[in-house]
């Protein structure tokens, strides 16, 4: 604690002159997420709670896409991430001209695109999911077949629960794609009796071979509720510490992998962002209306 508590403290006193909040994604490390966050959440949890802060400026603990999301939803408000280049490899994988040319192949049929991906994307979108609503935002638009985009697992899991059509593209979360059944098998006999939660960015093989599936803070709701004995998160790493500090009496198994995106963030980087107010995130005006409409659309589910 000593090697942060410098850092935590100019933190505190930064937000406390600036009038500024943190969000921070369950991702982040454990000093960030119960050391200075003020929100902590899932992706669909920080949108939500953007709309709801008060304070003048929002630092966005977490990637760019947050940040950008975070920005449409407060226009007035000042959004900092502490690290431009804290991106992600769904958002990396589509671009607006991308979603043009899936419109013309499958004339009339609706675009539904997960938060992790640009503002210029979500504008190019009808709708916006995240990993705790898929299933509820591809039911809510009553028509038998849909495009999800970009992630091809997150899209392939959710069409083994629902009975529209599911069209999906190719991306892939580059720490969830990790993962592998086998993996789960061997965990499964190295740790009788272990209970296995899963994002639903894995492949579907390993969704599959879970006792269980859902966004980040679906998993944590678990835990908490079901008190397992022994739970393993096949998920970013960030996520059994923090959850963990609450859950002392459960055993945590750890196979998880870093999400290097998230870890670009730091005590360090987030209270220089304060100290020197960077790197502000703009979103284009040209697109701002039509992505905010898009994720407006969800939230209003
Ligand atoms: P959720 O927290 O919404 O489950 O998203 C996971 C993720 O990979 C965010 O980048
Ligand atoms: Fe993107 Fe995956 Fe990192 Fe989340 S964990 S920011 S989806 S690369």
């Amino acid at each position: 604690w000593l090697t942060f508590q410098d850092d935590v403290e100019a933190i505190l006193d930064l937000k406390r002159r600036r009038n500024a909040v943190i969000l921070a994604h369950n991702y982040q490390t454990p000093e960030i997420f119960h050391g200075v966050a003020d929100i902590v959440g899932d992706s669909l949890a920080l949108a939500r709670k953007a709309i709801e802060v008060n304070a003048e400026v929002i630092v966005l603990a977490g990637v760019h896409f947050m940040a950008e999301t975070a920005k449409l939803l407060n226009p007035g408000k000042t959004v900092l991430i502490p690290d431009m280049g804290a991106g992600c490899s769904l958002a990396d994988s589509i671009t607006p001209e991308d979603v043009a040319l899936l419109r013309q192949a499958n004339p009339g049929v609706p675009v539904i695109t997960y938060v992790n991906t640009s503002a210029a994307v979500k504008a190019a979108s009808d709708i916006c999911c995240t990993s705790g609503n898929a299933k509820q935002v591809v039911e809510s638009l009553g028509v038998p077949r849909v495009l999800m985009i970009p992630d091809e697992y997150l899209a392939r899991n959710v069409a083994k629960e629902t009975e529209v059509e599911i069209i999906a593209w190719h991306g892939h979360c580059q720490v969830h794609e990790l993962f592998n059944a086998d993996d789960v098998r061997q965990l499964r006999e190295n740790y009788p009796g272990v209970t296995v939660l899963a994002h639903p960015e894995c492949p579907p093989d390993v969704v599959a071979e879970a006792d269980f599936a859902g966004s980040t803070a679906i998993m944590s709701d678990y835990v908490g509720k079901k008190r397992p004995a022994r739970v393993v998160l096949l998920t970013e790493c960030s996520m059994s510490d923090n959850v963990a500090v609450h859950h002392p009496d459960v055993e945590f198994i750890r196979p998880c992998n870093l999400c290097p995106h998230m870890k670009r963030i730091t005590l360090s980087n987030i209270r220089t962002a304060l100290q020197e107010n960077r790197h502000e995130v703009t979103v284009d005006p040209a697109i701002a209306v039509a992505a905010r409409r898009a994720v407006e659309r969800m939230l209003a589910i």
